[in-house]
């Protein structure tokens, strides 16, 4: 009797960031060309899957995506199936909006379509819900994917790249409007709460200050820098503020609360309260840029696609070996795994006596320390 033919899922869960798309293409190549695996794309992260919306990914329809940002298979952060939203009173005037439990759904149409396997890629909220799944009897693979960096047990993730060179690149364009008006500039950059791409960006892009999550801050600390680069000649200065960022005592700055965005609290607003309180603490001239989404828009870096598709075949090669329920990982130079209960729940911040830290004071970046 001829062997039923493999046919595995993909999903792409959480914020989106450049690199899905190679991803997606890179697994079903190599499923397609070198395992003979039938690939299955779920439409917006674990959402298609409960609500059974997913099509066939085939060498033709992946065509051309490698340079494309964004993800072909939409993604959300609201698709949790264990706690799915739903009305639970139809009566208008006391609708409810109830979180139920859909995971069972999931589980049948993984089931029913009779897949080998599911490859999650994602940042920590998908890899823990993945995790979840693969409790119920899902074999699961992480893929780890943020601009922020922030996931334990892999040195890189995709997207990363991309966005450090984005921030770079607009912390050299501030430069030149900062010096021209002898400002500061305060250039607010995402990571939540790792500090990596305001660091990395920050010491690529020659910034002066910069303030990140790990190391609180106090403006005094920053305004005494400032006042250093004046005798020095420099009547400008540049300001990297992680959105994590916070002032020693003080709370981070809230967007939504994690109520409104189905999951995490969505940060922002940290630039204006820094360039504000410098302004009326030494009355120097300061404006803000906050990068926002732009951060996560748009194509991979060759760095990313090159990650994204190594990330890509070792997932295949995990399923090929049936190693389940584990995140592919980049350590030091080599692709391996790490199991996902050891991913979930946590995140990868800058360490303290990290390498960066120490290269960008020793060219005299200050952190605001206290
Ligand atoms: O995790 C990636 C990230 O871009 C964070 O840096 C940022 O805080 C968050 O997502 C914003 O997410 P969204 O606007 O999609 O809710």
């Amino acid at each position: 009797m001829a062997q039923k033919k493999k046919k595995i899922g993909i999903l792409t869960g959480g914020g989106d960031c450049p690199g899905l798309n190679a991803v997606i293409r890179g697994i079903t190549k190599a499923a397609v060309a070198r395992h003979d695996v039938e690939v299955v794309g779920f439409m917006d992260g674990f959402l298609g899957m409960v609500e059974r919306r997913y099509c066939d990914l085939t060498a033709n329809n992946i065509s051309g995506i490698l340079t494309r940002g964004g993800t072909i298979l939409g993604s959300t952060n609201k698709a949790d199936p264990f706690a799915c939203p739903q009305i639970v009173n139809e009566n208008k005037v006391n609708e409810k909006i109830s979180l139920v439990d859909q995971s069972d759904e999931c589980v049948s149409l993984y089931n029913e379509l009779n897949l080998d396997a599911l490859i999650c890629l994602g940042g920590d909220g998908t890899q823990s819900i993945a995790g979840k799944l693969a409790r119920k009897g899902i074999r699961v693979i992480g893929v780890p994917k943020t601009i922020d960096k922030d996931v334990v047990g892999t040195d890189e993730t995709f997207g990363f790249d991309s966005a450090r060179f984005f921030v770079t690149e607009a912390i050299d364009r501030l430069h030149t409007t900062a010096e021209s008006h002898k400002r500061v500039m305060v250039i607010e950059v995402m990571g939540r709460n790792a500090g990596w791409l305001a660091l990395e960006s920050g010491i690529a892009g020659g910034g002066d200050i910069i303030l990140i999550p790990e190391i609180p801050y106090s403006i005094d600390s920053i305004i005494d820098a400032m006042k250093v680069r004046h005798e020095c000649g420099k009547q400008f200065s540049i300001v990297v503020v992680s959105e994590g960022a916070c002032a020693k005592g003080a709370e981070q700055i809230i967007q939504e609360d994690a109520s409104c965005t189905g999951g995490q609290v969505r940060l922002g607003g940290i630039g204006n309260k820094v360039a504000r309180a410098i302004e009326k603490q030494s009355g120097i001239e300061c404006r803000v840029a906050v990068l926002g989404h732009l951060q996560r828009g748009g194509a991979p870096t060759p760095y990313d696609r090159l990650l994204a598709t190594r990330f890509a075949v070792h997932a295949m090669q995990m399923v090929a070996e049936k190693q389940f329920d584990r995140v592919v990982a980049l350590q030091s130079g080599h692709m391996g795994s790490v199991p996902i209960e050891t991913v979930v729940g946590k995140q990868r911040q800058v360490p303290l006596d990290s390498e960066l830290i120490e290269v960008a004071e020793s060219v005299g970046v200050s952190f605001g320390r206290v």
